[in-house]
């Protein structure tokens, strides 16, 4: 048995290029061993964060969530045809084990999907994953948001925004969504539920809070970092608590003098506000219980969710660039075949 996946040759400058990457070089897999397993791939997660790996040596296979069928098996916790999560990187097949030290350090790196009966299983990349529990996590942990309150999130049309604004509609806030277009704006307000959502390319960020905002803001989600979040949190009010998630903003940024914005130290005294960057790798050992408490609202239609998916092995790296580029909606993912 052969597997195919993806190597990165060196470090990214500027948006990720094809020349960045070989494509599908093959790797003969070992016959199983005791305890072991052999997981087909079925969807690959296509993430910001592959973008700005920092500690890794060059050259190394991408790294990556993804889905994939238990095939054969030596262990009797993965039998054939049990559905896994399993951080393995851009691969089509992978032999494995629990405790493996070649995934291990990417945590939770593994674990057997909770029955999602028939809601498809990519959702486990997505609202019922990595990022529901990013979005779960990251919201009620650090923004801690209360009925009334007010709600910014940026990057509000991805993957982590759209589940953000959702839960905080449900916890009774008032939320407005930043996203790159205006039908992914119209997309929070009319079918997610969002109450205001505008697109930060072309709207004055500053005047629409005003407008919209009247009360100033008490929760920032931020996805995005660099400007866009300068804006929002100088609208803030007292004791406000921002949520760094993410800063895709400034991920393929080269040029220093751009990689500035307003400095906001002085406000963030003034106003007492709490700032807490996050990884949701920190609740990894929430993490069944962060996707049963998003599949259990999925299920009551409670959220909505969307995907991305391109299909084919081959394509992964036209998605991954896509991310930079706006071109996803929701969760992006690639379907193997
Ligand atoms: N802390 C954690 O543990 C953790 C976990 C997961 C994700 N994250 C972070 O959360 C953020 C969202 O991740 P995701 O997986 O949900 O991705 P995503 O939002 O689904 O995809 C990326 C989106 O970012 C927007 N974007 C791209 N370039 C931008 C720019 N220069 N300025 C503003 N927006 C830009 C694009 O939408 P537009 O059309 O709106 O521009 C694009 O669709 C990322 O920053 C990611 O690194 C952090």
């Amino acid at each position: 048995m052969k597997a195919k996946k993806y190597v990165v040759l060196n470090p990214f400058v500027g948006e990720p290029k094809k020349s960045d990457f070989t494509i599908g070089i093959e790797e003969s897999l070992p016959a199983l061993q005791e305890n072991e397993f052999l997981a087909e791939a079925v969807y690959l997660s296509v993430d910001p964060y592959q973008r700005w790996q920092r500690d890794l040596s060059y050259p190394y296979d991408m790294i990556g969530g993804q889905i994939a069928r238990v095939i054969e098996s030596r262990n009797d916790a993965y039998p054939v045809g049990t559905w896994v999560m399993g951080h393995f990187g851009w691969r089509t097949y992978t032999v494995t084990k629990p405790d493996d030290e070649r995934f291990s350090a990417k945590l939770p790196y593994l674990y057997r999907l909770p029955d999602f009966g028939d809601l498809p299983v990519s959702l486990g990349l997505g609202v019922c994953g990595r990022v529901g529990n990013t979005a779960y996590f990251g919201l009620t942990e650090f923004c801690k948001p209360e009925p009334g309150e007010t709600v910014v999130v940026s990057g509000a049309a991805g993957a982590v925004g759209s589940h953000v604004g959702q839960i905080a509609k449900l916890f009774g806030c008032r939320v407005i969504g930043f996203a790159g277009t205006d039908e992914k704006c119209e997309w929070l307000t009319k079918e997610l539920g969002f109450d205001f959502a505008a697109n930060y390319k072309t709207v004055d960020l500053g005047k629409y809070l005003d407008q919209n905002a009247p009360k100033g803001v008490d929760c920032y989600f931020d996805n995005v970092g660099g400007e866009v979040s300068s804006i929002v949190m100088s609208k803030m009010n007292e004791f406000g608590r921002v949520a760094v998630c993410g800063s895709i903003s400034t991920y393929n940024e080269t040029n220093p003098d751009k990689m500035k914005a307003t400095v906001l130290q002085p406000l963030i005294v003034g106003k007492q506000l709490s700032i807490h960057g996050f990884l949701v790798n920190r609740f990894a050992d929430r993490t069944i219980e962060g996707v049963l408490q998003n599949l259990k609202w999925i299920r009551e239609g409670k959220i909505k969710y969307r995907e991305t998916i391109v299909h084919g092995f081959e394509n992964a790296i036209d998605a991954f660039i896509g991310l930079f580029r706006g071109n996803n909606t929701g969760k992006s993912l690639v379907k193997i075949n």
